[in-house]
């Protein structure tokens, strides 16, 4: 990964006004973020929704690249890599927020023609609250996350986990790996709360997503940078902020 190069020239003027619509199709567009991620690019002035690969739809990622800038795919851990691959063999550059695979595997596509963001987490109170645990991580003896979300999600620990976890452990490697607990119930989306002890004290950090809303400005943002990322890929949203 190469995340030190990875901001956009805003000279490109993508969100100018009158300028040519990004045209966008999303895989997974029957999902839960899926149908929020469409409405999302259909309310934005700036984005054409172009397509809406989805099994369950009956249209597969190969039938909408042609017409497509960008692909922006929350699909399943199993698929995410091999969209991205076919997409960006075609001059498609990819927003990823699929998670549960590594995004290690991403590395193969350096280079590629296109260029391919990913972010565990697109909710800017999330990125908050990495970057937060990140700084308290050297100051703390102990840290343990507990991650919770919706019964249906399919990976575990969350990739906002597993990333939190990651950039604490690089902070302060004396804290070793850190341990994750994972909660699934209905009535929950997507939660966080990072628990750091030292002697006669404990500090807790935590993020709630209660509505997928959350995630649209980061996704949207995403989509109007990828194009001119001047690395590729690129892992985190912090590094477009
Ligand atoms: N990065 C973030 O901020 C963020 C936030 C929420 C969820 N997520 C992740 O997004 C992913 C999707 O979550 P969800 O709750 O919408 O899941 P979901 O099960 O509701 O939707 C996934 C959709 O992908 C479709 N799909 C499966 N294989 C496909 C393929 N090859 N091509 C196109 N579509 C395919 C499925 O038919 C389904 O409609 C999960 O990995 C989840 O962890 C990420």
């Amino acid at each position: 990964m190469r995340p030190e190069a990875e901001r956009e020239d805003q000279a490109a003027g993508q969100d100018a006004p009158g300028s040519t619509p990004i045209r966008v199709a999303v895989a997974g567009a029957a999902g839960r973020m899926g149908q929020t991620v469409c409405a999302a690019v259909d309310g934005a002035g700036d984005m054409e929704l172009t397509g809406r690969p989805d099994p369950t739809l009956g249209t597969a990622v190969s039938e909408v690249l042609a017409d497509a800038d960008v692909l922006v795919d929350f699909t399943t851990p199993g698929t995410a890599v091999a969209n991205a691959r076919e997409a960006v063999a075609a001059g498609v550059h990819v927003v990823i927020g699929t998670t549960g695979f590594d995004p290690a595997e991403l590395d193969e596509l350096a280079g590629a023609p296109a260029n391919v963001f990913v972010a565990p987490n697109f909710a800017i109170g999330a990125v908050l609250m990495m970057e937060f645990a990140r700084q308290a991580a050297a100051h703390m003896a102990r840290a343990e996350i507990i991650e919770l979300h919706h019964e249906r999600k399919l990976d575990k620990p969350s990739g906002t986990a597993a990333r939190t976890g990651a950039l604490m452990s690089q902070a302060a490697p004396a804290l070793g790996e850190i341990p994750i607990h994972s909660v699934r119930l209905p009535g929950l989306v997507a939660h966080q709360e990072v628990i750091l002890g030292d002697v006669g004290q404990t500090l807790t950090i935590r993020h709630d997503s209660t509505d997928r809303e959350s995630f649209m400005p980061g996704v949207l943002l995403a989509i109007r940078r990828v194009r001119a990322l001047t690395g590729s890929p690129v892992v985190g949203l912090e590094h477009l902020l």
